[in-house]
């Protein structure tokens, strides 16, 4: 019975709202009494905890992991004041064009860029209900109902940007004026660290200048779901000249260490400059690489264009994003940087036992994890007396010790063939 009133209540809905403007903006009031309709609330969710609960938390109380690193806390969704105060029309320009735009924190990022403007009424709808006395949402007529496509970099692009990077990118107005933007405007910090400041969602920018070529820094924020489709960080719609800037400002530092309790410096140890003066065999090392007798078998772990294990992150460009420093410095201390969503996770049950590795998710039922032999893992809560992120990562630490100085060149020499043609010339 309830669900045929629902049913109706949603028709009724319909009608009303059809007549509503085309844009974004429209009106979506419902008529009292009607109910969301249950898969538009559910795809809100979903995206909730994709993209905002790190910060607003997952059932929107403003503490998510995230929001003790943050200046300026995030929004408490669920309270009913809150939701009171706003409109829907309100809420939509604030997610989509983020919180600098309604002269809110810049923490706040811009998602009009990544999501639809359908996803974005499935999230107002979402909110909505936190609060106990939210109403029913629907996404206006004639909302888009396809992601923005956001730029696509073409190899004169990324010519020409290559190119003002060796003239006008080295020249420190272009530095300041990244720097203002990430400081400033950008919501960079909401989720990364840079010195002492900032979120902890993405990785530590301090390392960028260490572990990024400028030209990936440059591709990469200009559109991140081009490489990574399903990535937390979104679009944030920079224009060519801010995303230029910035790539300045973060190729120009100095790096610095993770956290003040690691003493060791960033940069390449003395005795580690034997393995980047010492020339390489690509396919040599693509024979270590894939080789599953071998001591290294990296192809266990690691997806290379279609091919190989899952536990750790695909390599198939890392010619491209990484610097071969970084990448030397991967193979040989892999915990030095734990590539972000690869920290490992130690479980105690309770029938005291330690189970280690990989999480993939979290939620009320317990935790999905990835095993070191890249089995998939269910660790059901009630089973879970205790557990920890670990600073230490899945990948063995003792590749320095198994292999030769000549192989590891090798391995380096094969991991710079692994580019994107659309954005490195040539490999190195
Ligand atoms: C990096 C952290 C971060 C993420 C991720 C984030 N937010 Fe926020 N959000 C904030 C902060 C900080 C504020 C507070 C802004 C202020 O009050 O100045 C905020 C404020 C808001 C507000 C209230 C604006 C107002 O009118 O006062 C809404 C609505 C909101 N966020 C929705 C979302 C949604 C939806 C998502 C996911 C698509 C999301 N946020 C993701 C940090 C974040
Ligand atoms: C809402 C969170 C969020 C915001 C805002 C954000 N990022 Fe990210 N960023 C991430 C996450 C998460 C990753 C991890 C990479 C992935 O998902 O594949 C990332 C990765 C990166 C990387 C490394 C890419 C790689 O190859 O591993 C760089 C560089 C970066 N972000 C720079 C920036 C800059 C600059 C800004 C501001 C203009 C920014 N980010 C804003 C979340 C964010
Ligand atoms: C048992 C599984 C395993 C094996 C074997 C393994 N790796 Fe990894 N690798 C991982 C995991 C997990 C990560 C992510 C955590 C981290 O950053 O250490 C990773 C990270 C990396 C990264 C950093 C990627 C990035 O973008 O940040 C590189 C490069 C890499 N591995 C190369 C190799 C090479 C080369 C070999 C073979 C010599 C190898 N790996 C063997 C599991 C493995």
């Amino acid at each position: 019975m309830l669900k045929l009133l629902k049913t109706l209540a949603l028709t009724v809905c319909f009608a009303v709202i059809s007549n509503s403007s085309a844009w974004a903006g429209g009106v979506s009031e419902s008529p009292l009494g009607a109910a969301t309709d249950p898969e538009f609330l559910q795809k809100g969710k979903h995206l909730f905890l994709d993209y905002c609960a790190h910060c607003h938390g997952n059932h929107g109380d403003g503490d998510g992991f995230n929001a003790e690193f943050l200046d300026k806390d995030p929004a408490e969704l669920s309270n009913p004041e809150f939701l009171a105060k706003r409109s829907d029309e309100q809420l939509f320009r604030v997610i989509s064009e983020g919180g600098a735009k309604v002269k809110k924190s810049y923490l706040m990022p811009v998602f009009g860029h990544t999501l639809s403007e359908e996803e974005i009424w499935s999230l107002i709808a979402f909110i909505r209900q936190l609060g106990p006395t939210g109403g029913a949402v629907k996404a206006p007529e004639g909302v888009k109902t396809e992601r923005p496509a956001g730029v696509v970099l073409s190899r004169s692009a990324m010519d020409s940007f290559s190119k003002w990077f060796a003239g006008e990118g080295q020249k420190k107005e272009q530095v300041t004026s990244g720097e203002l933007l990430i400081m400033n405007k950008k919501s960079c910090l909401g989720c990364h660290q840079l010195n002492e400041e900032g979120g902890r969602i993405g990785p530590n920018l301090n390392r960028s200048s260490f572990n990024y070529t400028p030209e990936w820094i440059y591709a990469w924020i200009s559109n991140p779901q081009a490489f990574h489709p399903g990535t937390k960080m979104p679009n944030l719609g920079l224009e060519p000249q801010e995303a230029r800037a910035i790539s300045a400002f973060l190729s120009s530092f100095e790096p610095e260490a993770d956290d003040e309790e690691e003493e060791a410096e960033v940069g390449i140890p003395e005795d580690w400059k034997q393995y980047l003066s010492a020339t390489g065999d690509a396919s040599r090392g693509e024979k270590i690489f894939n080789n599953a007798e071998g001591t290294a078998n990296c192809a266990k772990c690691h997806l290379v264009k279609g091919e190989g294990g899952s536990v750790g992150p695909e390599l198939s460009i890392v010619g491209t994003s990484r610097t071969r420093e970084f990448l030397l410095e991967s193979v040989l201390a892999p915990n030095e940087v734990i590539t972000a969503g690869y920290k490992t996770i130690m479980i105690l049950t309770k029938d005291r036992k330690f189970i280690t590795g990989i999480k993939i998710n979290e939620d009320e039922s317990g935790f999905d994890i990835v095993d070191k032999e890249g089995k998939n893992r269910h660790i059901p809560r009630e089973k879970v007396k205790k557990f920890k992120t670990q600073k230490i990562s899945t990948m063995p630490g003792n590749f320095k010790d198994l292999l030769e100085v000549q192989e590891v060149a090798d391995l380096l020499a094969y991991l710079g063939t692994l580019t994107l043609p659309a954005i490195t010339a040539s490999s190195r």
